[in-house]
């Protein structure tokens, strides 16, 4: 079975992180996260799979190459102007020969495939979508059933007077290729506003397979922080690497932790971190490689990439710092702040209440004391 994986969007929920890398690019726990979905194809047997992209295609291609590393058969292919989610599967048509899979390229789950596509083939539908229940589903797609599991609507980001139900669309799909018939070719066509509505007007079976699995749209600062707490938490599965230096405190090789630093899990330093004496780095971090972290410096809920420093006696609490980011002295960066690539913080300065900073602009030090 084939699977397309959507990763063409261009992520703006999640800017300034997505001004330099892709959202399915970004890392999660250390990896890009698109890997933790070709790993549960992987896992189910799936190893057949098309990346369709758009926006920043160059980043994929680079990374995966032919998929060999991960033990799937990977093609990246790239529209040539953005064709929405059902008209980027439609431009990849030529690749696919039976039923197959579709998946949104956020979508962080540990959803058994095998059962979803048992049930696809039980029911006998065209489509089936795997369905999750959430507290808010005014930014998902609305999906009511009837008694039979059958779906009675599709209806994409409803107001709250239209939310009758809290199972939502979890962005995973089975579907028969014939569908892809109602789709023209080229032109920009959406699953969620155009295809599955118009399938259920002309009385085409489709499924809904509701499932309690983990499951995160990692598209929003706060989501893709959520996602890297419910791993540390062991909500989501993951598999860790490096040693467990003290309780749920994985460093990775060449990582060094000063005797003298107060380190507390659940939290990940990767290999080449240095973390100097009497910094603290607390729950819910996640390290990226080559970062610095001096005396004095208070890290919790703080998600770092790559190459990141922070200065002696700044505070960092649930923030992202992209790569290559430079924060300086007495800093404090907090709730859901996010740091594009390479930003410097001059000393001094309070970033707060969900600030979101350019890659490479500069902050003077502050005049404010605090
Ligand atoms: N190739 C390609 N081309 N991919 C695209 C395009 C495009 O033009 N537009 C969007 N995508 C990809 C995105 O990269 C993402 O992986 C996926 O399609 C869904 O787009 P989002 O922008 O993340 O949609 P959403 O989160 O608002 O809503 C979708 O996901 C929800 C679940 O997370 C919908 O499918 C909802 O119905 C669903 O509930
Ligand atoms: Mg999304």
């Amino acid at each position: 079975m084939q699977a397309v994986i959507l990763v063409g969007g261009q992520g703006t929920r999640l800017r300034p992180l997505t001004l330099t890398v892709p959202k399915p690019m970004l890392p999660l726990m250390n990896r890009p996260f698109l890997e933790f979905q070709i790993e549960l194809c992987r896992r189910h047997g799936i190893t057949d799979i098309v990346l369709s992209t758009a926006y920043k295609p160059e980043v994929f291609a680079a990374y995966f190459g032919d998929g060999s590393r991960l033990g799937v058969r990977l093609t990246c292919v790239t529209e040539d102007e953005p064709l929405d989610t059902c008209g980027a599967v439609k431009n990849v048509e030529r690749y696919i020969d039976d039923t197959f899979l579709v998946f949104n390229g956020d979508v962080l789950s540990d959803l058994d495939l095998t059962s979803l596509i048992d049930f696809h083939r039980a029911k006998g539908g065209k489509a089936t979508l795997y369905l999750t229940r959430v507290e808010d589903p005014t930014a998902y797609g609305l999906v009511p059933l009837d008694r039979t599991g059958r779906i009675t609507e599709f209806l994409e980001k409803p107001s709250w007077d239209q939310v009758v139900t809290d199972l939502i669309n979890a962005g995973t799909y089975v579907m028969e290729p014939e569908l892809l018939e109602r789709v023209p070719e080229g032109e920009c066509f959406s699953f969620e506003r155009q295809l599955f509505p118009g399938m259920l007007e002309d009385g085409i079976a489709m499924y809904g397979f509701p499932s309690d699995a983990y499951w995160m749209d990692i598209g929003t600062p706060a989501k893709y922080l959520q996602a890297h707490y419910d791993i540390l938490a062991r909500i989501m599965p993951f598999s860790f690497s490096g040693e467990m230096i003290r309780p749920s405190v994985w460093a990775e090789e060449g990582a060094e932790i000063s005797t003298e630093a107060a380190i507390f899990g659940p939290t990940v330093i990767a290999e080449g971190c240095h973390i100097a004496p009497h910094a603290t780095v607390s729950s819910n971090c996640v390290l990226g490689p080559g970062c610095e972290v001096d005396e004095g410096a208070h890290l919790e809920g703080a998600v770092t990439h790559a190459g990141c420093r922070v200065g002696a006696e700044s505070v960092l609490r649930r923030c992202v710092l992209a790569a290559g980011v430079k924060i300086g002295e007495r800093v404090h960066v907090s709730d859901q702040a996010v740091l594009g690539g390479g930003v410097v913080v001059e000393d001094e300065n309070d970033l707060r209440c969900g600030i979101k900073v350019w890659p490479g602009a500069s902050i003077p030090p502050s005049t404010l004391r605090f």
